[in-house]
């Protein structure tokens, strides 16, 4: 089974990449996850589209159809989704075939702050409503003041978020399984 971690944040410090890089430390047996690099997606434009979607827009697109599940980290700007990665989901959504349908995705944010992202973990799960995904309901990874959770390279240092990351990770791979099964 095949994970594709998309992190929403393109700095190089990022919280969220580093919290699905130790997902990689995690993952059931059985189970891998390569990170997509959203860092080469222009803003969305329709009159670009026209001329076809751009090539990392292609890539995106077709990394997604090939993985069985996704595994989004979010950030959280003003208490929502980052452009970043709406962009990129805008932009991979775009018919024909848009690859989210029925997709099997969890997801996971991490903040300075005290509420761990789960308002803009909210509003992904409208968007992806839309986009007819099949979101893991459970368990949440909120991730709070995560600077104290990481070291200075960007490994994760705490334990309970590693426990919490390889209970979702487990619970993602068997949602997976169970819809892949009907
Ligand atoms: C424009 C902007 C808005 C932000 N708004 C929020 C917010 O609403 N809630 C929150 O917890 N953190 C907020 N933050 C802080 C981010 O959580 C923090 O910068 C975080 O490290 C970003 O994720 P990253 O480390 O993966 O880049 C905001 C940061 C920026 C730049």
């Amino acid at each position: 089974m095949h994970i594709l971690g998309i992190s929403g944040s393109l700095r190089q410090a990022s919280l969220n990449s580093a919290a699905l890089r130790a997902c990689a430390d995690v993952l059931p047996p059985g189970v891998s996850l390569s990170i997509a690099d959203l860092s080469a997606i222009p803003l969305y434009n329709e009159d670009v589209r026209a001329h076809g979607l751009p090539v990392p827009v292609q890539q995106l697109r077709e990394q997604i159809r090939a993985a069985d599940a996704l595994l989004i980290a979010t950030p959280e700007y003003n208490y929502s989704i980052p452009g970043v990665l709406k962009n990129a989901i805008d932009w991979a959504s775009r018919p024909p075939e848009q690859p989210f349908g029925g997709k099997p995705i969890a997801l996971i944010g991490a903040t300075p702050g005290g509420l761990g992202t789960s308002r803009a973990q909210y509003h992904l799960r409208q968007v992806f409503v839309y986009l007819n995904a099949h979101l893991l309901n459970q368990p949440e990874v909120f991730i709070s003041a995560a600077p104290s959770k990481f070291d200075a390279q960007g490994k994760l240092t705490d334990t309970d978020t590693a426990e919490k990351l390889g209970k979702l990770l487990a619970a993602l791979a068997d949602w997976t399984l169970r819809l892949q099964e009907k």
